[in-house]
């Protein structure tokens, strides 16, 4: 058993995972990230380098794998399971795919790095997560609830499905102490954002801004300490109000 707090999260070589590691780091939490490309050179912490695990989430086959080395490297304890990594694909123009535009591959990709592998990766470290009494945070979207101008239909069903997901979770995880909540992002400024986000905002978000990475960061690492110990099964909008 170890004093310190330890963290896995996928996707953290940008966005909102690169601003959830560091503010997790910040207060003391020992980091292992998830993610295809290698660690960033410049990582702001020594052992990033040593505690970045290369995850492709598309191939479940090989992410199955890979949860006995991931269970090795961590020892025994996961005190929080951040679900961030996602794909939002478009058209060759940039254009939204709807129904009509994805084909099978497209849907298969979208389906297996935005919901199927948080099911993997949370079944695969269940013994971890009961042992620190840990908590899974999986990132969802308001496109998960609503037609969105530029989230395609592969992107929007999937996030619907970790929603579902996070509810099917609360209830077979919680009963072993474990919690299990979504966060559901609207507009924040990282690179997944389409052209045309801007302008979107001043007439869809009642606040008339692009949230900023570490205003999703801080509500991650809050559901993760002992101020969110009863919050189980909830999914929480952080949009400026662009659901209302
Ligand atoms: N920004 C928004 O406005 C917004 C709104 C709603 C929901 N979200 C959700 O928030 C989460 C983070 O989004 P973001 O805006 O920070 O996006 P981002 O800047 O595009 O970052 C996505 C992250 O996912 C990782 N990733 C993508 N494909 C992967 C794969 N096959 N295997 C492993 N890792 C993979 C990427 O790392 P590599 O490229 O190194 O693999 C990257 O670190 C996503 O789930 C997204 O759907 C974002």
């Amino acid at each position: 058993m170890t004093d310190h707090k330890t963290l896995l999260l996928t996707g953290a070589s940008r966005g909102i995972g690169h601003a959830t590691v560091k503010h997790f780091h910040a207060a003391g939490w020992t980091i292992f990230t998830a993610s295809r490309q290698s660690w960033v050179e410049d990582c702001p912490w020594a052992e990033g380098l040593l505690n970045h695990i290369h995850l492709d989430l598309e191939d479940i086959d090989s992410l199955s794998a890979a949860i006995p080395m991931i269970k090795e490297r961590l020892g025994g304890q996961l005190h929080a399971l951040v679900n961030n990594a996602g794909v939002s694909p478009k058209g060759e123009d940039g254009s939204r795919l709807g129904v009509r535009e994805t084909d099978y591959a497209t849907w298969i990709r979208v389906f297996n790095v935005n919901l199927f592998s948080t099911a993997i990766l949370a079944n695969g470290l269940f013994d971890e997560l009961q042992a620190a009494q840990g908590s899974i945070i999986n990132i969802t979207s308001i496109a998960g609830s609503r037609v969105h101008p530029f989230a395609g239909a592969a992107y929007a069903t999937s996030k619907a499905g970790l929603s579902a997901l996070t509810r099917e979770m609360a209830c077979d995880f919680g009963k072993h102490g474990i919690r299990v909540n979504a966060i559901a992002p609207g507009e924040i400024d990282t690179a997944i954002l389409s052209p045309g986000t801007q302008e979107m905002v001043e007439h869809t978000v009642p606040m008339k801004r692009l949230g900023k990475p570490e205003e999703v960061a801080s509500l991650i690492y809050f559901l993760c300490t002992a101020g969110a110990s009863y919050v189980n099964g909830a999914e929480i909008h952080v949009n400026g109000g662009q659901h209302v």
